[in-house]
């Protein structure tokens, strides 16, 4: 055990939990700090402007509080706002600090997943319209590799939000959306949960997709990409803390965080109200 600093975990509400949850089970070692921006969530409707804005705010705040490296857990975080806090604000901000997203990641990921490439991405409208997946896919892929199919799914955010993890209403935004999705590429093989949110719907996603498609979260991913993210980066490992703490915070009402923050984490957290 080594005092140190911190890792952030950003998002814009509870979503990115599904993140820290694995980032945690694979890197139980580290001190983490997680913030979500429940007062101005959700981020999925925003503009590009207001996304930028509102994640730049957050990643400085964690700066403050002592992270040296802060994963954006939030896929319209990374959408929208990764590239130029990384290009643009984090030279003149500290260029020894490092801002990670959850898109490349998962992109990486997927090319061990799909076996046809027909690959569905479901995510909110802010992720759909940025473009980042098709994009990031083909950068890294090429143009033929992939058959890339969006779908947003505006209303599992909400469902999330208010706990509403089961139950008919439930299954028929799930049914609505698959049905959307596989009728528009009834090929696919491979859905990316492309939304820090939907990982808590995936056993209802799962029983409403046919059995050949495989649903990835991305929890587990961004937790390994973080591990060897480490490893490669030596100088920086070093100056992490050790001693296996997670602070959480949200810029709106504790109490309501520690509730929902606890269905996320599957236990009892305790959470501070910050002003960012
Ligand atoms: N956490 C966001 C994401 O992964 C979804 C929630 C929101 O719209 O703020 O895209």
């Amino acid at each position: 055990m080594r005092p140190g600093e911190n890792i952030g975990v950003f998002d814009s509400g509870y979503g990115g939990l599904t993140i820290l949850k694995e980032i945690v089970r694979v890197l139980p070692q580290y001190n983490y700090i997680y913030l979500g921006d429940n007062a101005r969530a959700p981020y999925g409707t925003r503009s590009f402007e207001m996304v930028y804005r509102y994640t730049g705010e957050a990643v400085k705040k964690l700066f403050e509080l002592g992270c040296r490296l802060v994963i954006l857990a939030c896929n319209t975080a990374s959408a929208k706002a990764l590239r130029t806090i990384q290009q643009v604000d984090l030279p003149e901000w500290d260029p020894e600090k490092r801002v990670l997203g959850v898109i490349r990641p998962s992109v990486e990921a997927l090319g061990q997943y799909s076996r046809n490439g027909h690959v569905g991405i479901l995510a909110t409208r802010g992720t759909v319209n940025s473009l980042s997946y098709p994009m990031e896919l083909e950068k890294l892929y090429g143009k033929q590799r992939f058959k890339i199919t969006q779908l947003a799914c505006p209303m599992w955010v909400p469902l999330v939000e208010n706990n509403e993890l089961e139950g008919e209403g439930t299954i028929y935004f799930i049914r609505k959306y698959v049905q959307e999705l596989l009728t528009a590429d009834p090929k696919i093989d491979t859905v990316v949960l492309a939304c820090t949110h939907y990982p808590l719907l995936r056993p209802l996603i799962v029983r409403c997709m046919p059995p050949q498609v495989q649903v990835i979260g991305q929890g587990d991913i961004v937790a390994d990409s973080l591990g060897d993210y480490l490893k490669r980066h030596p100088e920086l490992e070093e100056r992490l803390g050790t001693e296996g703490r997670v602070t959480y915070y949200t810029t709106d009402e504790a109490e309501w965080f520690e509730r929902m923050g606890g269905i996320f984490m599957g236990e009892k957290i305790k959470c501070t109200r910050l002003v960012i």
